[in-house]
């Protein structure tokens, strides 16, 4: 087996992803240790501490002494858990968890999968703060600046560049009796009206707005001269503009206002309204959601949201990718102001119940978006093979939706699933093959097919993946693999075995 890590470490597609993907082997939880198992026994008057009630402080070389199994202590963003029962429950496997033991596992636990909320699913197991240590040099403290904008028209704007090595923008505004127009522009920044998101304040008197690409974020806070109306557009022509309607009519406004340009970005919460929800398969839902009118949010291709609910006062964040409407006409697509989600539900699921549990009309919040995967990478490929084991689907919608109709790009879909009623929007991908006869093929490999199942059967492996390849070039073809972990490590470990090369692969993790 070659010893080299595939994607290369270097590769877009590890971007974020930490743990070298051929090592990563998710161990499955036992009977009895879900999450929802978890949250029962956070609040039992089980003691998951063992150091008594009141916080500590705790020095890195105490910190140290708790590095094992039985006596596990983490420091996360300075607070301290004792991590030991959580051990068995930890989704990501016990040797994962161990990798942060006896440590400050901050960035470890970033690089991993900052979206968890382990300040609440942790909360049982505080121990204390840690003592920093100065011994070790300090990493550069995230910046609040204030970037004094008082440009009035966008002639005036100055060029955008970087302060401390971040990228930034610059901020201008024009104004017509009705409206009040603010510019974004960056030379440098790549961006689009689907890279962001940005909302009003209830009062209508300040703005916030983040500029999300797979390379970095940015967050802007405007305090409005005058008030604003709770409608938002967005247009981009050189520059991003954002239509608010002035709360006064007529006013005229003698700037913006002021603009904070904060660091770190960090993911807002949107309080959306789910509109509709539809069973697409026995377990699958189909739900379209409303984000606030005040709110725009038009998200990239591959870009997923996190939904987040109180669970017995436990907070859980979850990620979701923001799917389509529907696939086999052109005109499907999410707006500024509605989403839509492809979600399992499973029966012992911690979010995924409450999820499912929703009716139109209710109300759940959502964390602005991320995203990892940018067009540019398949851009120049003319083939493009989709590898999906069962909701790893959800990404591929729209990527699939995109090549058929706005390219003249060929696809295959090698779709993984249990049995035949887990396959995910079924006729749909057949009305698309037969409309894109020469273009799409889909193969549908089933792991547990019934009796008079003619098609593929059985797991990813190497003859397969080299029968879906063999109608394309290699060196013309681009593969993006999603599924459950084990899918995707297996299937990224066979592209490597066969030579494919990292650089033509992405995978969705
Ligand atoms: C980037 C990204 C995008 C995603 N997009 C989507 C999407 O579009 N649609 C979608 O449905 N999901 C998506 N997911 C998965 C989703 O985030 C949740 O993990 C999933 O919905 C489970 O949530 P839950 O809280 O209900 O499940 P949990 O309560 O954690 O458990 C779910 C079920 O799985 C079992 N389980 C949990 N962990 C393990 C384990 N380690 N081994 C064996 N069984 C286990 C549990 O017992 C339970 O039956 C995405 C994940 C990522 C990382
Ligand atoms: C710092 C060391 C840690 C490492 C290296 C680590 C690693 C991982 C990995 C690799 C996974 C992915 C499993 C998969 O989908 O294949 C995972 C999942 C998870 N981990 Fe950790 N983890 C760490 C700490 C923690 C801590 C402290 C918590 C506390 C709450 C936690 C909570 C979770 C949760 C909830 C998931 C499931 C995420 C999801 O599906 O959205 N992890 N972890």
């Amino acid at each position: 087996m070659s010893k080299e890590l595939f994607p290369a470490a270097n590769s877009a597609q590890r971007l974020g992803v930490p743990a070298p993907v051929l090592n990563t082997t998710k161990a499955p939880l036992q009977r009895g240790r879900s999450l929802m198992d978890w949250i029962r026994l956070s609040k039992s008057n089980v003691d998951l501490r063992g150091t008594g009630p009141r916080p500590l402080k705790i020095s890195m070389e105490e910190l140290a002494k708790h590095n094992t199994h039985d006596d596990a202590w983490m420091a996360i963003r300075g607070y301290v858990f004792n991590v030991t029962r959580y051990m068995e429950y930890h989704p990501g496997g016990e040797s994962e968890l161990m990798r942060g033991v006896g440590k400050d596992a901050t960035s470890l636990f970033e690089e991993v999968h900052r979206w968890v909320n382990f300040e609440s699913m942790l909360k049982a197991c505080f121990i204390g703060t840690l003592i920093p240590d100065f011994t070790t040099p300090r990493q550069p403290k995230s910046t609040s600046s204030l970037l004094s904008v008082p440009g009035n028209n966008l002639l005036k704007l100055p060029r955008s560049g970087k302060i401390g090595g971040l990228q930034y923008f610059n901020v201008g505004f024009k104004q017509t009796e009705e409206e009040v127009i603010i510019l974004f522009r960056s030379d440098s920044f790549e961006t689009s009206v689907e890279n962001f998101v940005c909302n009003i304040s209830d009062d209508g008197l300040s703005m916030h707005v983040d500029f999300i690409s797979h390379m970095q974020s940015l967050s802007y806070f405007i305090t409005l001269h005058k008030q604003v109306k709770e409608s938002i557009s967005v247009v981009k022509k050189e520059v991003i503009e954002i239509v608010l309607k002035k709360a006064e009519p007529g006013s005229l406004w003698d700037g913006f206002g002021s603009c904070k340009h904060t660091q770190p970005f960090k993911n807002r919460l949107l309080s959306c309204t789910l509109i509709s929800k539809s069973n697409i398969t026995h377990n699958t839902l189909q739900l379209h959601f409303r984000l606030p009118e005040s709110c725009h949010m038009l998200t990239p291709m591959g870009a997923h949201v996190f939904f987040q609910a109180s669970i017995e006062d436990i907070s859980i964040r979850r990620p979701y990718t923001v799917a389509l409407p529907c696939i086999t006409e052109s005109t499907c697509a999410n707006d500024s102001n509605n989403f839509y989600t492809l979600i399992k539900v499973y029966e012992t699921g911690a979010l995924t119940k409450v999820i499912g549990n929703l009716s139109p009309g209710d109300e759940i919040s959502v964390a602005t978006f991320e995203i990892k995967f940018h067009l540019g990478l398949i851009s120049s490929f003319s083939n493009i093979l989709l590898l999906a084991a069962g909701t790893g689907f959800t990404p591929m919608v729209r990527v699939l939706h995109h090549c058929l109709f706005n390219t003249d790009k060929k696809v295959q879909l090698g779709f993984f699933n249990k049995k035949e009623l887990d396959i995910l929007w079924r006729n749909d991908l057949e009305t698309l093959k037969s409309r894109f006869d020469s273009r799409f093929t889909v193969d549908h490999v089933l792991s547990q097919p019934d009796q008079d199942w003619s098609g593929l059967k059985g797991r990813v492996s190497i003859p397969l993946l080299k029968e879906m390849l063999s109608n394309f070039q290699i060196d013309t073809t681009f593969v993006l693999v999603c599924g459950p972990s084990p899918f995707t490590t297996l299937t990224l470990k066979f592209l490597s075995d066969m030579k494919v090369k990292s650089s033509s692969v992405f995978a969705f993790t």
